[in-house]
């Protein structure tokens, strides 16, 4: 990839679209609804309240990140939603119980003015979920024109001059990839006749890259990741990242794990189980979608212990993931890990992590970020995968054949000194030398 000659400036507004108006999406809008009036912080987000070290560290240059590229402002942000229920966002928000009555009554206005337009869902490939605020279609073929028509129409209907789009819907059934996913030809010929390896989210994903809008998935089932919409992706020049936001647990094994590796502590076994209550809890339920978290959670130690290349220290390690809906919790999740390392000669010992978190809260900032660099990267020119994304999801998308990396901090110098890059500063190498001779 090319380093830019310019950034296109973040002019007029930017329209940001969700299928899926649930916890996650409707936590999100109304925060930045609140934010934008000086309400609430958007805490959590990098774009907001990040800052970025430039030059040497003499040189005391520290702007927000805000500052060193041009991100579209909140108050420009247009949001739009597909979701297979009616209820408008402030509906839905009420409905996922993630916020309090004072800050959806603040912005109460606001949020019911956004209304999901009727969903492309063939249930199949989410069985907890019975929508009737759904399209027909005698083709996934002809539902992908229905998704192309709603972009069309919202870009018209809300004058925005750009478009991204988030996945935020219901996590999907396990699917593997089949021939079908490998060519923009044969996903093409597979629309036509309803190929069962197509679900929603390719339906949207293939949607909106015909329609030059940037495309993520927040969700661990597939999305923009196959060959064909990467090629796709790659021929409209629309950035593309994914999947699965890292939020939670997997957020806090990305950082401990590393820490563990960084100091050459083995491992036996890492045990963990959350309980949660939403929606999404629901939907993970189906041992279908649970397949699919699970591949999503599983991935991230091997990746970053590498028991290959170290085989006395992780070269026999358990790794379980747990998931139990347990609807009392509603969206306030709590995770239990247990990990099982040993030291010096051997020697074992235990962590205990108790995280009560709460799932949409951690994700709605993630959710803001990638939008916001998404519009970021296609103004710059940047096209196809977006590794430097990789830093908000759990099974970060690469180019095949290419080791991913997710510890978390190696995650962040990427996506800083992407930024660096994009907007001609030196890359930073915490090299530290240069400062005693
Ligand atoms: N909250 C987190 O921390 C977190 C972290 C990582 C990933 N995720 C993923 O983000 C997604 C959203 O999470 P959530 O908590 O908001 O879930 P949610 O169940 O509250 O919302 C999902 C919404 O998607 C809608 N939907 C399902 N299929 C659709 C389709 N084909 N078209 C349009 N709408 C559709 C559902 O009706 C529902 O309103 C899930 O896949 C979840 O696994 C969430």
């Amino acid at each position: 990839m090319q380093r830019p000659s310019s950034i296109k400036p973040a002019k007029g507004k930017l329209g940001v679209l969700l299928p899926g108006l649930g916890a996650v999406a409707t936590t999100t809008i109304a925060g930045v609804f609140l934010a934008r009036r000086g309400l609430a912080k958007p805490v959590g987000s990098l774009t907001q309240l990040g800052t970025i070290r430039l030059g040497r560290r003499t040189e005391n240059r520290v702007p927000k990140i805000g500052e060193l590229v041009p991100l579209a402002k909140l108050d420009d942000l247009e949001f739009g939603a597909w979701d297979v229920f009616p209820d408008d966002a402030l509906l839905a928000a009420r409905r996922a119980r993630v916020l309090d009555d004072r800050h959806l009554d603040a912005v109460a206005g606001e949020l019911s003015t956004v209304a999901p337009m009727r969903a492309a869902f063939y249930p199949e490939y989410v069985r907890r979920l019975d929508g009737t605020h759904v399209k027909t279609a005698p083709s996934k073929a002809d539902m992908v024109e229905q998704i192309r028509a709603d972009i069309r129409g919202f870009r018209a209907e809300k004058k925005v001059d750009r478009l991204v789009a988030v996945w935020c819907g219901s996590t999907e059934t396990f699917l593997e990839k089949t021939a079908v996913h490998q060519s923009i030809a044969s996903f093409e010929e597979g629309l036509k006749r309803n190929d069962p390896s197509i679900s929603n989210t390719l339906l949207y994903a293939w949607a909106c890259v015909k329609e030059g809008v940037p495309f993520a998935n927040g969700a661990p089932n597939l999305g923009c990741d196959i060959p064909a919409v990467i090629e796709l992706a790659k021929e409209m020049y629309v950035p593309i990242a994914g999947r699965d936001f890292k939020t939670g647990q997997t957020l806090m094994k990305t950082v401990i794990a590393p820490g563990l590796k960084a100091r050459m502590l083995g491992l036996n076994g890492w045990y963990s189980t959350n309980i949660l209550g939403n929606r999404d809890g629901e939907v993970l339920d189906d041992p279908g979608s649970f397949k699919t978290k699970e591949s999503s959670k599983l991935g991230v130690l091997d990746s970053i212990l590498e028991p290959a290349a170290h085989e006395d220290l992780y070269g026999n390690f358990f790794h379980k993931v747990r998931i139990d809906y347990y609807p009392p919790r509603g969206d306030a999740k709590e995770g239990w890990d247990n990990v099982d390392l040993f030291g010096w000669l051997g020697y074992p010992m235990q962590i205990k992590l108790n995280f009560l978190c709460r799932d949409s809260i951690l994700a709605a900032p993630v959710l803001l970020d990638v939008a916001l660099f998404l519009d970021l990267a296609q103004r710059s020119g940047f096209r196809g995968i977006q590794e430097w994304l990789g830093f908000y999801f759990k099974s970060p998308m690469a180019a095949e054949g290419l080791q991913v990396d997710h510890d978390l901090f190696v995650q962040l110098q990427k996506l800083k000194n992407t930024l660096r890059w994009m907007a001609g500063e030196e890359l930073i190498t915490h090299l530290g030398n240069e400062y005693y001779d």
